[in-house]
């Protein structure tokens, strides 16, 4: 028997980190966060040089990445990266990377690796959809542009990292569209996923929320 799975996909700054590891922590579960992993790969990609589109480079980097999480710091090669890999031009790297299938093939065997007793809360994209289709519940956590823009700039800045609202407005949009319309596991609620819109939700709620249903299944 596998252990229980909750996936929690959405777009950009939708709150999936944060409410993700506070389900994980109420119920005891382990947490993955999907996206530090094509985060991390962006950033060795960034260190090393190469190119955003040598796919064939890029798998054999990411087979190589030491990659471990540890009370919520992750630790890239020996390095301690935890806020590095959270700079706005890292992101934009992971999401132009992360359109690449074989890259998204290389990753899968670490993303399950994740699924151990008792059991697995995972953000990003598409672990309801591709990476964990059988999970016990999936949730499709939304919000405004405005909301999501406004939760991003407060973390930047919480992080020491200059930013502007515009500027996030606009990145988060374009990130959006290129996650929501590559053709290799697109940004998209999985047809039996329960989507939440969190604009007007405080985190609370929003664990909440995810928790109940996660027991009604249970
Ligand atoms: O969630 P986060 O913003 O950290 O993810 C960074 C980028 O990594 C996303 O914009 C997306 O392109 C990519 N990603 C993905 N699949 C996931 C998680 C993240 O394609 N499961």
């Amino acid at each position: 028997l596998k252990a229980p799975v909750i996936t929690i996909d959405g777009p950009t700054a939708s709150g999936k980190g944060t409410v993700a590891q506070q389900v994980a922590e109420v119920l005891s579960f382990h947490y993955l966060d999907s996206g530090a992993l094509y985060r991390l790969t962006a950033l060795a990609s960034l260190k090393v040089g190469i190119d955003e589109d040598d796919v064939d480079t890029l798998v054999e980097l990411a087979g190589d990445l030491h990659i471990v999480f540890r009370e919520g710091c992750v630790r890239l090669d020996g390095e301690d990266v935890s806020n590095e890999i959270r700079a706005e031009h890292v992101g934009n790297r992971a999401s132009a990377i992360a359109v690449h299938g074989a890259l998204r093939q290389a990753l899968i065997a670490r993303q399950r690796a994740f699924r151990v007793p008792p059991g697995l809360v995972a953000d990003g994209r598409d672990m309801g959809t591709v990476i964990f289709p059988d999970a016990t519940l999936k949730v499709f956590l939304t919000a405004s542009v405005a909301a999501r823009a406004e939760r991003r700039y407060k973390q930047l800045i919480e992080k020491g990292f200059s930013a502007k609202l515009d500027d996030l407005s606009r990145d988060l949009q374009a990130r959006d569209a290129r996650d929501s319309q590559r053709a290799a596991a697109p940004l998209k609620a999985a047809a039996d996923a329960l989507t939440l819109d969190t604009s007007g939700l405080s985190v609370e709620q929003t664990v909440e929320t995810v928790v109940g249903w996660f027991r009604e299944r249970t």
